[in-house]
């Protein structure tokens, strides 16, 4: 028994003040962006009400003190994944984390060498890395998943003897919930030479992350995800290779000085960090990790987990129906399929009832097809849903079989 009150965490978010077509929202999309507290949308409404001014540019007091601030959200996301101010690039996105790095990592690629990715990766974690490929005359190699949505650690091992340069995985997959076991692989990983990048878009939301004991050397993750607002991203990166990596984007803020002969660059992060910053982001993606950490983590882990079980088990009473993805270590991510029906007239069907899930191929081709399917249906959980929220699924799905059948 879970003592644990998801009643007390939604006073928090007024979307689900929300009533449509007089039905309550059932928001079972959090996998996709998850809902905002009030304290952020405060955060962000009040400092943009109160005092606002560029950062690192000014010299008036107002200035220094949003420069302050948005420091000391830099020192809120280092502190929340056990780093360093200094090792923490806010980004637009997770995705432009992984774009950046395949770019500023370029130079250390020859032509015929291997990036391994695997086949349960997120686009945004394979299509810089395809690019990148393509640019030096590289190949992506593809670890292997078995029928469950695990990853193949001796195809992973069999990979490494390749001598990939890099290795970018994902921790928890965004349509499987599998939870790979980073911190177990990486020192192979380290050993085999290849810098070892971590997609940490789903973990960071669901799980304690602490990147010294995950032993990753980047990991990348949205705000948005994170109860935190769009366009805003983290990319943590080891000290020392930020520090010998050449700069992203070119502009204000990432250099030390400009003349007409040359440019010498700013250190890291602030080399990063082309142009002014998501500032009123990142004081926003600060408001949502002092909210999280305010909250009993272990408790909430706990319920989403029973949630995204009872779930499984709540659908097997429905003919016809597959769940994709039977790790024995997964986040609360519930993909499946109903025989005949496509997953897009379900979420139709579904939304009439004002309940929310995503549909589709999640951003996820190359998984799609190693799980033999086109689409699926996802329902994904956050801190504040019900467990009656599990039964109006079922209901609906009854429903959307019954009409569609
Ligand atoms: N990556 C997000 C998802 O899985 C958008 O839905």
């Amino acid at each position: 028994m879970i003592n644990f009150d998801p009643h007390t965490i939604r006073k928090n978010f007024p979307i689900f003040d929300r009533v449509e077509n007089g039905q309550p929202l059932v928001f079972l999309d959090s996998a996709a962006s998850a809902q905002k507290p009030n304290q952020v949308i405060d955060a962000m409404a009040n400092q943009m009400r109160h005092s606002y001014a560029n950062v690192h540019r000014g010299l008036y007091a107002m200035a220094n003190e949003v420069t302050g601030l948005f420091e000391q959200a830099r020192e809120g996301v280092a502190n929340f994944i056990n780093s360093e101010p200094s090792e923490i690039i806010f980004t637009k996105s997770a995705t432009e984390g992984f774009n950046l790095l395949a770019h500023c990592l370029e130079d250390r690629l020859m032509a015929n060498d291997v990036i391994l990715v695997s086949e349960m990766e997120h686009h945004a974690n394979i299509v810089p890395w395809h690019m990148l490929c393509a640019r030096k005359g590289a190949r992506l190699e593809w670890v292997r998943i078995n029928d469950d949505g695990v990853l193949d650690l001796e195809d992973l091992r069999a990979k490494l003897s390749l001598k990939p340069k890099i290795v970018a995985l994902s921790h928890m997959s965004n349509v499987l919930g599998t939870i790979n076991p980073i911190a177990i692989i990486a020192a192979e990983i380290k050993s085999s030479g290849a810098l070892f990048v971590v997609d940490g878009c789903q973990s960071i939301v669901h799980l304690t992350v602490d990147v010294k004991a995950l032993g990753c050397d980047f990991y990348s993750f949205s705000g948005h995800k994170l109860y935190g607002p769009t366009g805003i991203g983290v990319l943590y990166g080891r000290r020392d290779i930020l520090c010998d990596m050449p700069p992203f984007l070119g502009g204000g803020e990432m250099i030390d000085r400009v003349s007409k002969l040359g440019i010498s660059f700013a250190d890291a992060p602030q080399r990063f960090e082309a142009g002014t910053p998501p500032i009123i982001e990142a004081i926003g993606l600060k408001a949502a990790i002092d909210w999280l950490n305010a909250q009993d983590r272990p408790a909430i882990e706990a319920h989403e987990i029973n949630l995204g079980s009872s779930l499984r088990e709540r659908l097997s009473e429905i003919k016809g129906l597959k769940i994709y993805g039977n790790s024995p270590q997964k986040g609360a991510i519930v993909s499946f399929t109903i025989d005949g029906i496509h997953a897009h007239d379900i979420a139709q069907i579904l939304d009439q009832m004002a309940i929310c899930v995503r549909a589709g191929k999640h951003c996820a081709e190359p998984l799609m097809e190693r799980m033999g399917m086109t689409s699926s249906v996802r329902a994904s959980f956050g801190a504040y849903n019900y467990m009656d929220e599990v039964d109006a699924l079922v209901k609906g799905l009854n429903k959307a079989q019954k009409l569609l059948s």
